[in-house]
C-alpha cells in the first residue's frame, strides 16, 4: 500500500519510527516531512499529507504532532478526507471498520513506539464495515 506520511516537530521522531517499521512490512512511504526536530506549523503538514490521500498519490495518510489533535483538525479541513486520532487499538479498529478513515492521527508526545505500529497496523488490516447504516454515514460526510 502506498501510505503517505507526515508531522510537525512534536511527532518527527515518532515518524522516523513509523517510516521504518511500515516500509520493513513492506509499504511504500511517501515521507512529506518535517525533515528535522526545528519548529514547525502542524497545519501545513496535515494539509500536504491530505492532499497526497485525496488526490490519489497515496492511498493512506498518517499524520503526527505533538498530540494528533492539530493535524487532525487541518487534515479534516481537505474535501474526501476521514482522518481518526487514535488513541487506543479499539479506536484503530473503528477508525476503519466504521468510519473508513482514510487517514489516521497520532500524537509523538502522547503514544508509545509501541503503540504508534500496533494501532497503524490494526488501522490498515481492519476492512471497512461494508452494510447500509456505515455506509450511509460515510456518504453523508462526503457530502459536507
Ligand atoms: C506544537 O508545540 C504542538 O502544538 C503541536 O505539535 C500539536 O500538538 C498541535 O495540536
Amino acid at each position: 500500500m502506498r501510505i503517505a506520511i507526515a508531522s510537525d516537530h512534536g511527532g518527527f521522531e515518532l515518524k522516523g519510527i513509523l517510516v521504518a517499521h511500515l516500509a520493513g512490512l513492506g509499504h511504500e512511504v511517501i515521507d512529506l516531512g518535517t525533515d528535522g526536530p526545528d519548529s514547525v506549523d502542524y497545519p501545513v503538514y496535515g494539509k500536504k499529507c491530505a492532499e497526497c490521500v485525496a488526490g490519489g498519490t497515496a492511498d493512506k495518510g498518517i499524520v503526527i504532532c505533538g498530540t494528533g489533535i492539530g493535524v487532525s483538525i487541518a487534515a479534516n479541513k481537505v474535501r474526501g478526507i476521514r482522518c481518526a486520532l487514535v488513541t487506543s487499538d479499539v479506536m484503530a479498529e473503528l477508525a476503519s471498520d466504521h468510519n473508513d478513515a482514510n487517514m489516521i492521527a497520532l500524537g509523538g508526545r502522547t503514544t508509545t513506539p509501541d503503540e504508534a505500529k500496533r494501532w497503524s497496523e490494526i488501522w490498515l488490516a481492519t476492512p471497512f464495515s461494508r452494510g447500509e447504516r456505515h455506509e450511509r454515514r460515510v456518504a453523508l460526510l462526503n457530502e459536507m
